[in-house]
């Protein structure tokens, strides 16, 4: 994958920009992990339209910034401020899995002209519970002292897959080394970052562009019940379980996971290089009420 860089609010965040068409997806990368997570789902994406994966300030091979906590808002302004750079006029189609999908909640909060469909993947609306809180700075503290990322990577790792993935699968030991790579100082400033974000159900209720929740069936960290809570409260999304899989669904059953990403985007998009058809008879007048559009 071939790695670029753009300077944003005062940091250098890497970034890939691949495929073409009028379709633009903006990949987000979840805790403590970076833009390779998406492998999979890249070169399938890319066939239909613009893919664009960053590392988010702090990970993968972008710069930290300042110390101090890695707010979800401060990642929204940089993706905004990356669309910017690379002259993204057009509202992307937001993927992000986990804290992709918390930074999802900021954009829109945040840009959400930016933003014309969601795609939340094994994520969750609701802030961290106290005793969640408390994991993540004893999280943060223990990266600072140990001046590493290891125990992160032990207390994160067996809840990333289904419990009956092996270790040493391709998938561990690409999320593996993914964290194990991931700084101190990232791990500490995002799990400070993380704990910070506010409770996001209410704002569910606002969101009106066609958004696809995913989850991973045995997802152990945002549960499928997660998932169906967002469903309750978004007025135009869709829910698909991914079979097989936990968190990490786009990385444990790849071949499912992208069939439905991509038929969402397609019926977002029409896909590129089909020459378009005169219609045969005049389109006929919409019958139903106005209102949304259907959720593709
Ligand atoms: C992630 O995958 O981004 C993290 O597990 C999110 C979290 O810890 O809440």
């Amino acid at each position: 994958m071939r790695s670029m860089l753009a300077e944003v609010n005062g940091v250098k965040l890497a970034f890939s920009d691949s495929g073409s068409g009028d379709a633009v997806v903006l990949l987000v990368h979840g805790f403590p992990l970076n833009r390779s997570m998406w492998e999979p789902q890249l070169g399938a994406l890319r066939s239909v339209c613009r893919v664009i994966a960053p590392d988010v300030r702090g990970f993968g091979a972008s710069a930290a910034g300042p110390p101090g906590p890695l707010t979800m808002e401060q990642h929204a302004d940089d993706l905004a401020a990356l669309l910017d750079v690379l002259d993204v006029r057009e509202p992307v189609i937001f993927c992000g899995l986990s804290m992709g999908g918390y930074i999802g909640f900021a954009m829109w909060r945040r840009h959400r002209q930016r933003i014309r469909a969601f795609v939340l993947a094994d994520t969750r609306a609701t802030p961290d519970t106290p005793e969640g809180r408390a994991g993540r700075f004893a999280m943060a503290e223990r990266a600072e002292s140990l001046r590493s990322s290891a125990s992160a990577v032990e207390a994160m790792m067996p809840r990333m897959f289904s419990p009956t993935l092996r270790p040493g699968t391709p998938q561990e030991v690409l999320v593996r080394a993914m964290m194990t790579s991931t700084s101190a100082r990232a791990v500490a400033d995002g799990a400070r970052g993380l704990a910070a974000r506010p409770d996001s159900l209410e704002l569910l209720e606002t969101i009106d562009v066609p958004t696809l929740v995913i989850v991973g069936e045995h997802d152990q960290l945002t549960p499928p019940t997660d998932s169906e809570a967002m469903l309750a409260r978004l007025p135009n999304a869709r829910l698909e379980r991914i079979d097989m899989a936990g968190h990490m669904s786009n990385l444990e059953n790849p071949v499912q996971f992208n069939d439905v990403l991509l038929e969402f985007v397609r019926r977002l998009a029409p896909p590129r290089h089909v020459p378009s058809v005169e219609p045969q008879h005049p389109p006929r007048a919409p019958t139903g009420p106005p209102g949304r559009p259907p959720t593709p």
